[in-house]
């Protein structure tokens, strides 16, 4: 169906591989198109509660932009990739479904930035985060400079961007970039775990977290006025009727989505 992913789904979890194992699964444009039409099944489809993302093999996440397709780009047409990758981006991030990312191995420049553009991200113990755009003459241009400074602090974002040097995954987990290190053969099942718990919530007020949280960086909106609606909102639900009720008859809520 997609000619740069493989993609299945288990109990409500779509799991997302990228598959360009010969360029370690380096983001060209028929990757970033492709990720653009996941996303849209994600959103519609209601068989999908939440999704992950991971790369093929057993070394690369994804090593980056396709750095052939950078050459002979002008700043113009150097501005529109990187604005078109911001909006695909932005597209993970603000799901109203939590997708997850497992990195596998290599996550540099846009490999790191999707991860980044994920809910959260739990790492196989191979793993290796790194944004060595500079090493080209250039900088991230899929959200990198913004979002690895919201994840892990300025300084430490300057010195990765700076110097290009890649991190580990114990580093990774130290700097809060990760939320899990696991070995690499317990890195899906990982995931799976952790969504198959999101996954028995009520999905409006999963929706309503990821909204909430990141409005935080959001300087358009007042977050905390933004949890003042979220939170209002989860009222007017029947899965708060059910969870409450539930909590109350001391048995389990059964969540409808509604
Ligand atoms: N874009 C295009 N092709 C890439 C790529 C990228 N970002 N990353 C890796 N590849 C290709 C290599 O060119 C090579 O292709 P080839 O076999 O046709 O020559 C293939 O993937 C395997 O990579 P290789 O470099 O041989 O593997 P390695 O184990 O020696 O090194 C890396 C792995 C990740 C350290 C190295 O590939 C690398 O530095 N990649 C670029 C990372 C980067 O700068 N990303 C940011 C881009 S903005």
């Amino acid at each position: 169906m997609y000619q740069t992913l493989l993609t299945s789904i288990q109990e409500g979890i779509y799991i997302i591989t990228i598959n360009r194992p010969d360029k370690l699964n380096a983001l060209n444009q028929q990757v970033m198109r492709d990720l653009e039409e996941v996303l849209d099944e994600i959103y519609t489809n209601n068989l999908i509660r939440s999704a992950i993302i991971t790369g093929t093999g057993p070394k690369s996440f994804v090593a980056g932009a396709d750095i052939g397709e950078f050459v002979g780009l002008n700043p113009l047409e150097g501005e529109a990739l990187a604005k078109k990758g911001q909006d695909i981006f932005f597209k993970i991030e603000n799901s109203p479904k939590p997708i997850v990312a497992a990195v596998n191995g290599f996550a540099l420049g846009g490999g790191c930035e999707l991860a980044m553009s994920c809910h959260f991200r739990i790492a196989s113990d191979n793993a290796k985060f790194g944004q060595p755009e500079i090493n080209l003459g250039i900088i991230p241009g899929y959200g990198g400079t913004q979002r690895l400074t919201q994840l892990i602090g300025k300084g430490r974002t300057l010195e990765m961007i700076m110097t290009g040097n890649m991190i580990d995954a114990p580093t990774a987990l130290q700097y809060g970039l990760v939320n899990h290190v696991v070995p690499q053969a317990e890195l899906l099942d990982k995931a799976k775990a952790i969504l198959a718990i999101i996954n028995a919530k009520a999905p409006l007020a999963v929706a309503a977290a990821i909204t909430a949280a990141n409005a935080v960086f959001d300087e358009t909106q007042n977050g905390f006025a933004t949890e003042v609606r979220a939170f209002g909102q989860c009222f007017g639900t029947e899965d708060m009727k059910e969870g409450t009720t539930a909590f109350l008859e001391k048995r389990k809520p059964v969540f409808k989505g509604a």
